[in-house]
This record gives C-alpha cells, sequence and structure tokens, in this order.
C-alpha cells in the first residue's frame, strides 16, 4: 500500500522521508523531532497567557534574575529554557547544548547515552512580547561535535554558520509553526493542536526577491552608523529618492515574527550596528539568532549579511558573540551591503 498523495504530511513523516532520500540520518531526524517536541510543551505555556501563572518576570519580589546578556528574564524565558534541556537530555543524540540563557554550553552528562550533535537556541524570542500578547518564538541550530571531543566545551561550539547541518524557528502566533531547514530548502510545517502534530504546509519557502518592506528599529535612527543612514534615507525618500519606489515599514520586535513575516511575503530585516552596542558588536547574536536565520534564509532563496560579509561566513570567537544583521530579500539585502562597501570605500 502506498500513501494516499493527499493525506497531509506530518513531521515525523516528512523526516522519514529525508533520511530515506539520504539526506539526513536517524539521530539528527530523532534530535529535530526532540525539539518539536519541546516546542509543543512552550507552545502550550505561552498559549496559557494569564490562566498559566507565567507571564511577568522571573527572579524574586524586588531582584530581577539577570542572564548572561545583562537583561532581565522572564518567566517564561526560564520555562523555556527548562523544557528545551528537559527534552534534549536524555535523547542521546547530543553532546552539548548552549542556550541564551545561559553563561556556558553544557556538556551532556557521562551518565547519559551522548551522540555526535551540538544543539544551540534562544528559548524565547521576542520576549518583551510576553506580557502584551504578541508574538513570540524558539530559535535553534544544529551543528556537529567535533571529532574525538567526548565533553565539549563553548569553543566546540564556535563554528562558522555554514557549518550548521540543522536550523528553524517555532512561532508561538496565532498558529504554531515550525520552520525548518536541513540545507535541502525550508519547510513550514503548522501545529495541528487537536491531533498535537505538526503537519507541512509550505514546501520550500522561497523569499520574493524584490521588495517595498523593511523591518528595523527606527528608534535608534540618530544611533546608526553613516551607511545605515544613507540606506534607510533613501528609503524613506520613496517614490521621489533614488530607489524610485515607496517602501512599507513592520517592527514586532520578536526577530521570529518579522522574519517569518519576511519569509512568507519578501522584506529586509535589520538590526545594524549603532553607538549603543558597537562596543558589544551588535544587538543580536550570532550563534542562536542570526546563523540558524540566515541559514533558513539562504535555503528560501533570501540573502544574509553582516552589512560587510557574509553572515553564514562569519567565525565565531564567542558562545554570546553579537552582530549587526541584514536579511531577507535578496536585492534588498545586497543593496544594504552596496550601501556600505561604498561607504567604507571612501
Ligand atoms: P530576545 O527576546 O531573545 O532577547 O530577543 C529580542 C531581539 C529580537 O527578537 C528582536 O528583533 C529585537 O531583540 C528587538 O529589539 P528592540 O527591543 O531593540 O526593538
Ligand atoms: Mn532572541
Ligand atoms: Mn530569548
Amino acid at each position: 500500500m502506498s500513501p494516499n498523495p493527499a493525506t497531509p504530511v506530518s513531521l515525523t513523516r516528512h523526516l522519514l522521508e529525508e533520511q530515506r532520500a539520504g539526506r539526513i540520518n536517524a539521530d539528527l531526524r530523532l534530535l529535530i523531532e526532540v525539539v518539536a517536541r519541546a516546542c509543543k510543551s512552550i507552545s502550550i505555556a505561552v498559549g496559557k497567557g494569564a490562566l498559566g501563572g507565567v507571564l511577568g518576570d522571573a527572579g524574586t519580589a524586588g531582584e530581577a534574575s539577570i542572564n548572561i546578556q545583562g537583561e532581565a528574564q522572564k518567566k517564561l524565558d526560564v520555562l523555556s529554557n527548562e523544557i528545551l534541556m528537559e527534552a534534549n537530555a536524555w535523547g542521546g543524540h547530543l553532546a552539548g547544548l548552549a542556550s541564551e540563557e545561559m553563561d556556558h554550553s553544557v556538556p551532556i552528562s557521562d551518565a547519559q547515552p551522548r551522540g555526535n550533535y551540538l544543539l544551540l537556541f534562544d528559548p524565547l524570542d521576542g520576549s518583551s512580547n510576553i506580557d502584551v500578547n504578541i508574538s513570540v518564538g524558539t530559535i535553534f541550530s544544529v551543528l556537529r561535535c567535533p571529532d574525538g571531543i567526548g565533553q565539549p566545551g563553548d569553543e566546540h561550539y564556535l563554528q562558522p554558520g555554514t557549518d550548521q547541518v540543522a536550523a528553524g524557528y517555532c512561532t508561538y502566533g496565532p498558529s504554531t509553526m515550525l520552520v525548518l531547514t536541513i540545507g535541502h530548502g525550508t519547510h513550514a510545517f503548522t501545529l495541528d493542536r487537536e491531533i498535537g502534530s505538526f503537519v507541512l504546509t509550505q514546501r520550500g519557502m522561497a523569499i520574493p526577491e524584490d521588495t517595498k518592506e523593511f523591518a528595523v528599529n527606527m528608534s535608534n535612527q540618530r544611533f546608526w552608523e553613516a551607511p545605515m543612514q544613507a540606506y534607510v534615507g533613501d528609503l524613506l525618500a520613496g517614490k521621489e529618492g533614488p530607489r524610485g519606489k515607496d517602501f512599507n515599514m513592520r517592527w514586532v520586535a520578536s526577530m521570529v515574527a518579522d522574519v517569518h513575516r519576511i519569509l512568507t511575503r519578501g522584506g529586509i530585516f535589520s538590526y545594524p550596528l549603532d553607538s549603543k552596542c558597537a562596543a558589544k558588536g551588535g544587538k543580536l547574536r550570532l550563534m542562536y539568532e542570526a546563523n540558524p536565520m540566515a541559514f533558513l534564509v539562504e535555503q528560501a532563496g533570501g540573502a544574509a549579511s553582516t552589512g560587510r560579509q557574509r553572515m553564514l561566513e562569519v567565525q565565531p570567537t564567542g558562545l554570546h558573540q553579537r552582530v549587526p544583521v541584514f536579511l531577507g530579500s535578496r536585492t534588498e539585502v545586497e543593496a544594504a551591503v552596496k550601501y556600505h562597501a561604498e561607504h567604507d570605500a571612501g
């Protein structure tokens, strides 16, 4: 009996078909299944909102809990991190894990079966939006553990984005969606809440090459570098300016939600260097925000850059390293890069 082509394709079936096609091994398939299962749990916690007692800041009364980023943690940041850690500790597919919410990576203990992969994640992205009921998400990236390393340290995660074997995000919005790449296109799955399963709803996402939509936090304008000032100035000049067309602007302040819109209908997402974050190298984190998103966007035909270098080719120097980010519709990312190149050339 062969499968009915009209039957919805679950994430499980999709991954099995990828395995049979030789594009993924059983370990990576099961690792992705575990991450997807953890995302379902996070989706349930997020969806309960005030009824689940999960809104607001973590920490005890009067004393906020501050993470390695120097940012106050929300209860859901902590809970999402715990859900991902617990789900992945015993699967046997990982050598170690690293998270936005933890100072250092954590090797899988000797007591547990150990695999060959490293998992990095931003457990809850856009957490400033939790308490106002706006979409948040989870972002993840999978690397190989270098050969011969049983107990990986932070340094073993410092691999360029081109070395990622899988990346994805889950967006907790009006519907919960998982968007995934294993290096053979970017595919979107929607959570069917009644059967508790992710169902393939868009095979081979393709970002429109051109766009009239940009995403940036405009309140930082006066802190930007000159090439960013010039680039956005020309977008704002619209039809009468050098770009010759009117642009629209959107900014959710959840990278997952902004990138999901861009993967679906095009656009450019940017978090450029500004004088407030210059000392740190940027605002967004390379290893579990910029790189997985860059992989997904490139696999959907878009482009991703720091403004001066292809994102996936950046050689990381720290687990929590920050970078400037430009990603989305190819033509627009190339335009932003050109402003930087022309500025740097004087
Ligand atoms: P996180 O909640 O994981 O710290 O990430 C927040 C990020 C990203 O999701 C978003 O694009 C950006 O920060 C928003 O920054 P502003 O608040 O400066 O707009
Ligand atoms: Mn984030
Ligand atoms: Mn986060």
